[in-house]
């Protein structure tokens, strides 16, 4: 009996393919970069065939690293950047353009124009979000908007949209040749097109935005079979059994199901999710509603979300675009390098500000800046921003549920770093708790999809699974927290209004 699982994390900066046992724990990964294509000021873009090339050969990395074949593999789990959006030819799998990805804010003006009726919230009772750059669907309009021909292709039924969940799923299992064009609820649910209620397209929202039905995947459960993969993969005949958006894939390999659990990652950006439970919660605190998982035909859970779009690639910021630090590691360092942050405060307002305060027109800010200030200070600003931004939205949490967390559960690239997850803990008051696994974005998929093929029995089996590694308790004198965060919440209005009508 097959009783691995192999997880597919299609990331915004990698791919990674993990393959896990019955007991959670890693076997062997495979793991490789995508080119981040930056055209010009606000437009974020990768290439969806070198996406789909770097996962065929993680998957080939990780089988020989662990020594196993398909025949060790019971499913195959896929979990991805949300939002990040592909539209290509059904007949030859080709892209009609790069995928434009999540970060990417050139749709601005379609944001503008739909909310000039309406407003920006006008989708929100429906879809749980706001109208902003940041979901698929204005990134879709963009497409047929100004890749030539796109329109009359889409609308004779040529052109297929997916998210990159579905573009792998579509790839794996025959592509042109009976390729299945499906979604989970999760991924779904970051489109602007799902009803949150009947977790199926709104016709009226894709005419808004005029886009083709027939472009749309058909939406599944998180958890079931969708498809096997084909012939040509080294998986071939296996079930690819869970979809997970990875944010929500992350919080399923917390083993946080329940109403009330939550957790937050630190990889590109920072979003903390807290479960809600079947009730659906609207916030009033610049959260978005969305969907955490679905199994099966089991009922819908939904979950509150505070997206951050700018926290690791902060860090990469300042190693590829300061060269202040060679490697993300040394920010550590060269943070500590300096007793605190000198009065300095960096607000990463790169593509706007995200929860809780929804700003596109906010903009990457440095101030308190004097002749004193040097590249540690600016290192220590930019780890110091991460913490505060989540503390922001943990109080949007907070307000919107009338609940106050006792411990924040957190994992991804940058919980690697101690003085950050202490400041963490510094500024929210509560322990920082880290999981022994923290590839839990992969887990969560793998944990998706061993429920469907029988490798797992049930959500308490997964609960067991979970260990603590490691907790940050707080430390710093509370009239000092307070006195930081009042200086950062001033830094944060400092980056508002910047983007005028006219750049
Ligand atoms: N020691 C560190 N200190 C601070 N930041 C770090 C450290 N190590 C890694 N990072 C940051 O963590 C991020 C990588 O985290 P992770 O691998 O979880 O990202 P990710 O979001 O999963 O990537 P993807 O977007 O591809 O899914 C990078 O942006 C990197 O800058
Ligand atoms: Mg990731």
């Amino acid at each position: 009996m097959p009783d691995h699982v192999l997880a597919i994390d299609q990331g915004t900066t990698s791919s990674r393919a993990i393959i896990f046992d019955r007991d959670g724990r890693v076997v062997a990964s495979g793991q490789k970069e995508h080119e981040q294509i930056l055209p010009r000021a606000g437009w974020v873009e990768h290439d969806a065939s070198e996406i789909w090339r770097n996962v065929q050969e993680v998957i080939g990395l990780a089988l020989s690293r662990a020594g196993l074949t398909r025949h060790h593999i019971a499913g195959i789990g896929i979990t991805n950047q949300r939002e990040t959006t592909v539209v290509w030819d059904r007949a030859t799998g080709a892209p009609v353009a790069n995928a434009i990805v999540w970060q990417d804010t050139r749709t601005q003006d379609i944001v503008d124009r739909l909310a000039a009726d309406g407003g920006a919230d006008r989708f929100r009772d429906v879809v749980g979000l706001p109208l902003a750059t940041y979901f698929a669907g204005t990134k879709i309009a963009w497409i047929l908007e100004n890749v030539e021909g796109a329109r009359e292709r889409a609308e004779a039924g040529e052109l297929l949209f997916g998210t990159t969940d579905t573009w792998v799923l579509w790839n794996l299992t025959g592509g042109s040749d009976g390729g299945i064009h499906a979604t989970d609820v999760t991924n779904a649910s970051r489109t602007m097109f799902m009803d949150l209620d009947t977790l199926t397209w709104r016709d009226d929202i894709l005419e808004a935005f005029e886009v083709p039905r027939a472009m749309m995947p058909e939406i599944r459960s998180s958890s079931e079979i969708y498809g096997h993969a084909k012939d040509s993969s080294l998986l071939r005949e296996t079930p690819i059994a869970g979809i997970l958006g990875d944010q929500q894939s992350a919080t399923f390999g917390q083993a946080a199901f329940d109403a009330g659990e939550s957790k937050n990652t630190y990889g590109t950006g920072n979003f903390l999710i807290f479960q809600t439970g079947e009730e659906k919660v609207l916030s009033d605190g610049g959260l978005l509603t969305t969907v955490g998982y679905k199994l099966g035909d089991d009922p819908v859970q939904y979950a509150l979300e505070g997206s951050i779009a700018v926290t690791g690639s902060l860090i990469q910021w300042l190693r590829d675009q300061l060269g202040i630090i060679s490697s993300a590691p040394e920010v550590e360092e060269l943070a500590a390098s300096v007793e605190d942050n000198g009065g300095v405060y960096l607000v990463p307002a790169f593509s706007g500000l995200y929860a809780p305060y929804w700003r596109a027109d906010a903009r990457g800010t440095i101030v308190g800046l004097t002749r004193f200030a040097n590249k540690a200070h600016i290192a220590r600003a930019a780890l110091e921003a991460v913490a505060f931004q989540t503390r922001d939205v943990l109080d949007a949490v907070g307000s919107d549920t009338g609940l106050d967390l006792t411990e924040l559960r957190v994992d991804g690239g940058m919980v690697a770093n101690d003085a950050l997850m202490q400041f963490q803990a510094d500024v929210l008051g509560v322990p920082v708790v880290r999981p022994v696994v923290t590839e839990t974005t992969a887990l969560g998929a793998a944990y998706a999809a061993g429920l469907a093929v029988g490798v797992w029995e049930s959500l308490d089996e997964l609960r067991g699974n979970w260990q603590e590694d490691r907790r940050w308790e707080p430390q710093l004198p509370s009239h000092e927290v307070n006195r930081t965060l009042r200086l950062w919440r001033k830094a944060v209005t400092k980056s508002m209004g910047w983007v005028d009508d006219d750049v």
